[in-house]
């Protein structure tokens, strides 16, 4: 299978060739990669900025344990979660729903309901917070995949202050938070982390059947 050969070829870049760009159609498939992404209710509580100002990226870098990936990578993504889920979101999502299924939005008043109480009423801030984090990293993932069968290279990065990312990039005046930073682009050949062999735990320890 391809996609396994893709996966081993992957690794989380640590340096980038910064004279190569990333061209608009790999960009493109990327970023449907991303939409494309399974999300709990198909909420898509998120949205992902792409850094281009340098100046900007500097000051993220700055932010980000001075990992190069930052100003480095050809394109360079922040992952943001909603800072707080509204019932905008959730009629916003619904209808979009009946748009697509080519019924009134009224059909789906009740199920937009039980999402309201079940994320709005019930699940409160914090947990909520952790939620909505969670669908992140599943689009994340997808462009990670992406990434690799386009023979792109990706670096996934947690190592930042995300307050400090919400205070240079404004995110609170959008309602976002930083969650997770990518940067892709194309592996310097002086990256030595390319050579190294993957570490992963065996199929035996990594499964259990119960
Ligand atoms: C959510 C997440 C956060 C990560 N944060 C960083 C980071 O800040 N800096 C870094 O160099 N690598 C980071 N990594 C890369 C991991 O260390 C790497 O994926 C892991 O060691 C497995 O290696 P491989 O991806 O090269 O196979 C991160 C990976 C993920 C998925």
């Amino acid at each position: 299978m391809k996609y396994i050969d893709d996966l081993k070829w992957r690794y989380a870049t640590k340096q980038f060739d910064t004279t190569r760009r990333v061209l608009p159609r790999d960009m493109l498939k990327i970023k449907e990669a991303i939409q494309l992404a399974a999300s709990s209710y198909g909420l898509q509580l998120y949205k992902v900025l792409r850094i281009e100002d340098k100046a900007l990226r500097k000051k993220l870098r700055a932010a980000s344990y001075d990992q190069s990936q930052v100003t480095d990578a050809s394109h360079f993504f922040v992952f943001c979660r909603y800072a707080k889920v509204e019932t905008g979101h959730i009629d916003e999502y619904l209808t979009l729903k009946a748009t697509k299924h080519a019924v009134p939005f009224q059909d789906f008043k009740e199920y937009g309901d039980q999402m309201k109480t079940s994320i709005i009423e019930n699940m409160g801030a914090d947990k909520q917070d952790i939620w909505t984090a969670k669908q992140v990293y599943i689009a994340l993932s997808n462009a990670l995949s992406a990434c690799a069968i386009l023979k792109i290279d990706a670096a996934p990065m947690e190592g930042f202050d995300p307050e400090a990312y919400d205070e240079i990039l404004g995110l609170a005046e959008k309602g976002l938070k930083a969650t997770v930073i990518l940067g892709i682009g194309y592996r310097s050949a002086k990256d030595d982390s390319q050579f190294s062999p993957k570490v992963r735990k065996s199929l035996e320890t990594l499964f259990e059947t119960i």
